[in-house]
């Protein structure tokens, strides 16, 4: 594991995703996130296959997804996508964006510049780009203020897993 000293001797690149990325982004980024059980819905690895597939359609399909990568190392995502209610014709409008870095490369900025990146290719392509982030997950709270989003309601309690609870903050963003 690198130490933060070691990074700021490391170029460390914000970009859009390459399909010859995907293996790394759901194996290295991805699934150990998801394992943490802290900070996102999915709470444990999903299948390699699954998450593969899934990501392949949505670059496939145009929309932003960039990634922070460190040699041939992805360490961060960010991506947006249609909100599975933009199947509602009158709700075409409104994304979902979903980021993370795995743990070492937290707290040194690259969130704000992957989030920044990710928003700038949503321009003139959705009304309304919409998260929840959990109560307890201060930096990310703070960065989607910083980046312009803002808070539309809250999931009292709505977060409930290994005997913490939070609240669900609804944050929107138009670009
Ligand atoms: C949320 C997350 C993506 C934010 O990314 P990040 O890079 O850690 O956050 P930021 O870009 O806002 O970085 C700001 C932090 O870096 C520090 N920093 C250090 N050098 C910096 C620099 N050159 N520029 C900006 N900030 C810098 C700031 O002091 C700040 O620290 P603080 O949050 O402790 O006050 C990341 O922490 C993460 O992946 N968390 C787990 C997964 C997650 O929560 N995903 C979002 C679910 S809604």
């Amino acid at each position: 594991m690198k130490s933060n000293s070691d990074m700021n001797d490391t170029q460390i690149e914000i970009r859009a995703t390459r399909l010859s990325d995907l293996p790394s982004l759901v194996v290295d980024c991805l699934n150990p996130t998801f394992l943490e059980r802290k900070y996102l819905a999915i709470t444990e690895a999903v299948p390699i296959g699954e998450a593969l597939a899934y990501h392949a359609n949505h670059i496939m399909a145009g929309y932003p997804h960039f990634v922070a990568i460190d040699g041939e190392r992805v360490v961060g995502i960010c991506d947006c996508s249609p909100s599975a209610a933009a199947r509602i014709a009158a709700q075409t409008h409104n994304a979902t964006i979903g980021m993370l870095l795995i743990p070492e490369y937290r707290g040194q900025g690259l969130g704000e510049k992957l989030l920044r990146a990710t928003l700038a290719a949503c321009k003139d392509r959705w009304g309304r780009i919409e998260l929840g982030v959990y109560s307890h997950n201060e930096r990310a709270h703070k960065l989607y203020l910083r980046c312009g989003f803002v808070e539309e309601g809250r999931r009292v309690g709505a977060w409930k897993l290994d005997g913490v609870t939070s609240d669900i903050i609804d944050m929107v963003y138009r670009p």
